[in-house]
């Protein structure tokens, strides 16, 4: 018999389902006309059913039974929105092995466990689309997976997440210190009770990891991502980055060459006429080298409940449009290489360096020397300030590889002449 609606399965009523059910709501009609049949939610599941909500929903559609979505049927798509691992693995699988079609925002789970759902998703001929799981409402996935399919994507860099952005652009454009900023951050609700996935860069490095493993073609996981995260940065950094023509990010950056893959998540300068440098706040942006395209940037809100319930919905809509095309399954899995990943010591880039060193002469000859018996060539040597006996140091470094740099700062730590190396932080200028 011929569908009459596309029903919906929900797990999860928290921010994001609840934008989902709003969204479904508030363009019913137009949604109805892009699918060719209405869509409609027909069952919530829930953890608690007295909790309050910010959406009503008719009576028997909340439950607590999540058998009452994966086994029923009716339910053409299950949309997960739960969060976490398990039982979240649990459910998509269960959905996609009863041939439902699965539709999440679950970068935590994508990122550690996206091979199993995928090829769970494949053997059943089924959609399982995560626009959703990175950059919140910016349509990065589909762009990657669709638009850009022609291209062979050289490299992908990008603030994805929001809470880090807020604290940094912050600190920058008060010249307040990070723990100021990060309480603000979550007085406003941007950042978490436990801002540790943000403020360490896992977030980042999940969603980096996703956006990889569709850029080239391979399986990317958490595990495969060098990730530092922005608690180090402080005032001083950001006034020197200032004064140096920078900004300080957090970049998610991937890049292909020579078929191995580099993925790194770490606070960056960023030269402040690069596109990323203006993205402020709470934002997301998304900067990627195609060899067709060129460079290209998306921007926009990388969470909330209704910029992440658009790309569900979007989601959604797909999956609905190739049900009624019977189409499904068209665009699956685009992992169908296997590349490593280069180690991070043979990684090359440029570094800023702030040293506390004794204030007398040759100091400087002596750290230049252990730079230069270990390839590391300085581009800008600046003495900022005087503390006692001490001065303050900042070094610019050429491209170097992260493991010179490493063991020639072993050596100078050591040095009597150094009392600290305050900080060191990667220089990303515009190289493809
Ligand atoms: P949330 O506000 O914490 O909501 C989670 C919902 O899932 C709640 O309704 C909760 O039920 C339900 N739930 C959790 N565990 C459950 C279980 N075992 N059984 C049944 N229901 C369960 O989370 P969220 O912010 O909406 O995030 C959901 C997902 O979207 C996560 O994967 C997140 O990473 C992703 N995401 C979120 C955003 C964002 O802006 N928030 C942006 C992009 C992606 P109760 O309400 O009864 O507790
Ligand atoms: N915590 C994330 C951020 C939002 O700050 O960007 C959810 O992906």
């Amino acid at each position: 018999m011929a569908k009459d609606r596309i029903s919906v399965g929900i797990l999860g009523l928290g921010t994001v389902g609840s934008g989902v059910v709003k969204v479904l709501r508030q363009n019913r009609e137009g949604i109805a006309h892009k699918v060719g049949l209405p869509v409609e939610v027909a069952k919530v599941v829930v953890r608690d059913l007295n909790k309050p909500r910010s959406v009503d929903l008719l009576p028997g559609v909340l439950t607590t039974n999540p058998a009452e979505v994966l086994e029923d049927p009716a339910i053409d798509v299950v949309v997960e929105v739960m969060g976490g691992i398990e039982p979240a693995k649990e459910y998509i699988l269960r959905a996609l092995h009863r041939g439902k079609h699965v539709v999440t925002a679950n970068k935590d789970l994508l990122a550690i466990h996206g091979k199993e759902l995928f090829d769970a998703a494949a053997e059943h001929g089924s959609d399982l689309f995560f626009e959703a799981s990175v950059a919140g409402g910016i349509p990065i996935i589909a762009a990657l997976k669709e638009s850009l399919a022609g291209n062979r994507i050289r490299k992908v860099m990008g603030i994805v997440n929001g809470t880090t952005n807020f604290i940094l652009s912050k600190m920058t454009a008060l010249g307040a210190g990070f723990g100021e900023v990060l309480a603000e951050a979550q007085a406003l609700g941007y950042a978490e009770a436990d801002p540790t996935a943000d403020v360490e860069g896992y977030d980042a490095a999940r969603k980096i990891a996703i956006l990889a493993s569709i850029a080239f073609n391979t399986r990317v996981t958490l595990r495969d991502v060098y990730v530092e995260g922005i608690a180090k940065i402080t005032a001083r950094d950001i006034t020197y980055a200032r004064e140096l023509g920078y900004v300080i990010k957090l970049l998610g950056i991937a890049r292909e060459a020579g078929g191995v893959v580099e993925v790194r998540v770490h606070p960056a300068f960023i030269p402040r006429e690069h596109p990323l440098a203006a993205v402020n706040d709470a934002f997301n942006a998304i900067f990627i080298t195609g060899d067709a395209v060129g460079d290209t940037m998306f921007y926009g809100r990388g969470a909330g409940e209704l910029p992440t319930a658009s790309a569900v919905v979007g989601d959604i809509i797909a999956v609905a449009r190739d049900l009624t095309h019977n189409v499904s399954g068209r665009i699956a899995c685009t992992c169908f290489e296997q590349k490593p990943i280069r180690p991070m010591g043979e990684v090359e880039a440029s570094f800023y360096l702030r040293l506390a060193v004794k204030d007398k002469p040759g100091v400087l000859a002596g750290i230049a020397s252990v730079f230069g018996n270990q390839d590391v060539s300085l581009a800008t040597v600046l003495q900022k300030k005087t503390m006692g006996e001490d001065a303050e140091i900042v070094l610019i470094t050429h491209r170097v590889q992260e493991q010179n740099l490493q063991d020639a700062l072993c050596i100078i730590e050591g040095l009597s002449t150094v009392t600290e190396i305050s900080n060191v932080i990667r220089v990303v200028e515009g190289e493809a």
